[in-house]
C-alpha cells in the first residue's frame, strides 16, 4: 500500500469515526457515543481492572474489541501496521559495545539510540543532528561511520555537556555542537548538503525539519517524531489539504501511552486520575456548573500528600470557599476513585484510534516528502517496551 492509500483510508476512518475518538472521558463523563452504541459502552464497563490494564497498551487488541461492535473500523488494524523502517546498510561497522560512548546515558535510551543506528544504516552526507540535547545519538553516528556530525541543540547547558562527552569519547574531532534556535529563519541552512537525523524531535520541531529539509533538498532525514501536542499553532498545521482538523487535544491522544511506566508511576498516576477527577466533581458540586472548565497542571507534590490536603491546595488555588463541615471533601476522593474507573474504561475506545492518528501524522509528513522527490520508508525501528514513540519516517533523495 502506498503512503498516499494509507493516509487516505485513515483519514476516511478517523473522520467518519470522530465521534469516538475526539471526546475525551476525563471532561465529559458519558461521551455521546454511548447511547449510539449502548453494547459497547455496556461491554467497556464491565471489563475488570487487568483487562483495562492489559488492553490499554496494546492497539491492535483495542482495534479488535472496537470492530466487534463496529467492523468498518477492522481495517485499521492492516493500516497501522508498518513494517520496520530499516535503510541499514549490509557495511560493516565497529561493535555497538561503545562504553566510553555511552557513560551518563540511561539504559533504554541506549538501546533506543542503537536501535535507532541500526535501522538508518549509513549516512548519505555529513550529519546534522536536529534538536540534539547531549548529542548521543550523534556521538555515536561520529563513532561508527567517521562522518561529521553537527549537533544543534538550543540549550547552552546540553551543548557543553554534550562536548565533554565528544571530548572523553574522543570524538570531539568528528562531533561540533551548533548552539541555534531550530525554530529560527536562519536554522535551515544548517540543512543544506547534510543528512538530517532526528530522535524525538517535538511537535514544531519536526515539523519544521521536515519542511526546512525538503526547501534545502538535503539528501536524506531520519526522524523520530514525538509530542506532535507541543507545537505554537491551536491546531496541527498539514503538510497538504485535509478535511481532518486536529486541536492539541486531540494531538494528546497519540501520545497517550504509559507502556514504559514502572508499576510505581503506574500507581501513582492512577491516583492522580483519581483525585483531579475527584476535584472536578467537588468544584462541580461547590459551582453548580456543569460544563467542565480546564484547570493549570497540578504541582507534583500536591498529589504526593493527603487528599484533604490536596483539596486545600486546588481550593485556595481556585479562590473557593467551601463550609467544609457540609461538604465533607473527604468523600469526593472515592467519587474520584469511581469516575477514573469509569473513564479508563470508556477510554479505550478513544485508545483504539491513538495509533491510527499517529501513523496518519506520520503519512502527511511521508506524503510531502515524496512529493518533494523522496523516497520514503515509515515504520517502527524498536518494540514498544522501549519507547512508545517508536516510528521512524526515513527518507532519500
Ligand atoms: C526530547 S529532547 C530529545 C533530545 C535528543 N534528541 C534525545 O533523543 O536524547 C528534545 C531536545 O530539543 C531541544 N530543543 C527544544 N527546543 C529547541 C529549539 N527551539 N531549537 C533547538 N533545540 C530545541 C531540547 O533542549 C531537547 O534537548
Amino acid at each position: 500500500m502506498s503512503h498516499g492509500e494509507r493516509k487516505a483510508r485513515l483519514e476516511a476512518l478517523l473522520l467518519g469515526f470522530q465521534a469516538l475518538w475526539r471526546p475525551q472521558p476525563f471532561k465529559i463523563e458519558t461521551p455521546d457515543w454511548c447511547a449510539a452504541h449502548p453494547a459497547l459502552a455496556a461491554e467497556l464497563l464491565a471489563l475488570d481492572d487487568e483487562t483495562v490494564d492489559r488492553l490499554m497498551p496494546d492497539n491492535q487488541a483495542l482495534i479488535a474489541l472496537l470492530s466487534g461492535h463496529l467492523p468498518e473500523l477492522a481495517e485499521l488494524a492492516r493500516l497501522i501496521d508498518l513494517p520496520p523502517a530499516s535503510q541499514a546498510s549490509p557495511h560493516p561497522h565497529p561493535s555497538d559495545d561503545g562504553g566510553r560512548l555511552f557513560t551518563d546515558i540511561p539504559g533504554r535510551k541506549q538501546r533506543q539510540i542503537v536501535a535507532y543506528a541500526a535501522a538508518f544504516g549509513q549516512p548519505r552526507a555529513p550529519v546534522l543532528e536536529w534538536c540534539a540535547g547531549k548529542g548521543h545519538l550523534g556521538r555515536l553516528l561520529a563513532q561508527r561511520w567517521h562522518w561529521p556530525v553537527a549537533s544543534l541543540e538550543v540549550d547552552a547547558a546540553l551543548c557543553e555537556a554534550g562536548e565533554d562527552l565528544a571530548r572523553r569519547a574522543q570524538v570531539d574531532c568528528m562531533q561540533h555542537f551548533v548552539r541555534a534556535d531550530a525554530l529560527a529563519a536562519g536554522s535551515a541552512r544548517h540543512l543544506a548538503g547534510r543528512h538530517a537525523v532526528a530522535l524525538h524531535a517535538c511537535g514544531d520541531l519536526h515539523t519544521r525539519l521536515i519542511a526546512a529539509v525538503a526547501a534545502s533538498a538535503s539528501p536524506a532525514v531520519d526522524l523520530v517524531p514525538c509530542c506532535y501536542y507541543r507545537t505554537a499553532n491551536e491546531t496541527y498545521r498539514p503538510f497538504a489539504e485535509t478535511a481532518l482538523t486536529l486541536s492539541r487535544d486531540d494531538l494528546h491522544l497519540a501520545v497517550t501511552e504509559t507502556a514504559t511506566a514502572s508499576a510505581k508511576q503506574q500507581r501513582q498516576s492512577r491516583q492522580a486520575l483519581a483525585w483531579k477527577l475527584a476535584w472536578v466533581e467537588l468544584r462541580r458540586h461547590l459551582t453548580g456548573e456543569a460544563a467542565y472548565t480546564p484547570f493549570p497542571p497540578v504541582p507534583e507534590a500536591w498529589l504526593r500528600g493527603r487528599f484533604g490536603e490536596f483539596i486545600d491546595h486546588m481550593l485556595e488555588r481556585s479562590h473557593l470557599v467551601a463550609d467544609l463541615d457540609a461538604v465533607t471533601p473527604d468523600r469526593f476522593e472515592a467519587i474520584g476513585h469511581a469516575r477514573a474507573a469509569r473513564m479508563r474504561r470508556l477510554q479505550l475506545v478513544r485508545l483504539a484510534f491513538r495509533r491510527p492518528l499517529e501513523v496518519w501524522l506520520l503519512m502527511d509528513m511521508a506524503v510531502f516528502l515524496e512529493g518533494h522527490g523522496y523516497t520514503v520508508a515509515v515504520g517502527p525501528f524498536c518494540e514498544p517496551a522501549l519507547t512508545p514513540r517508536n516510528l521512524l519516517i526515513s527518507a532519500r533523495r
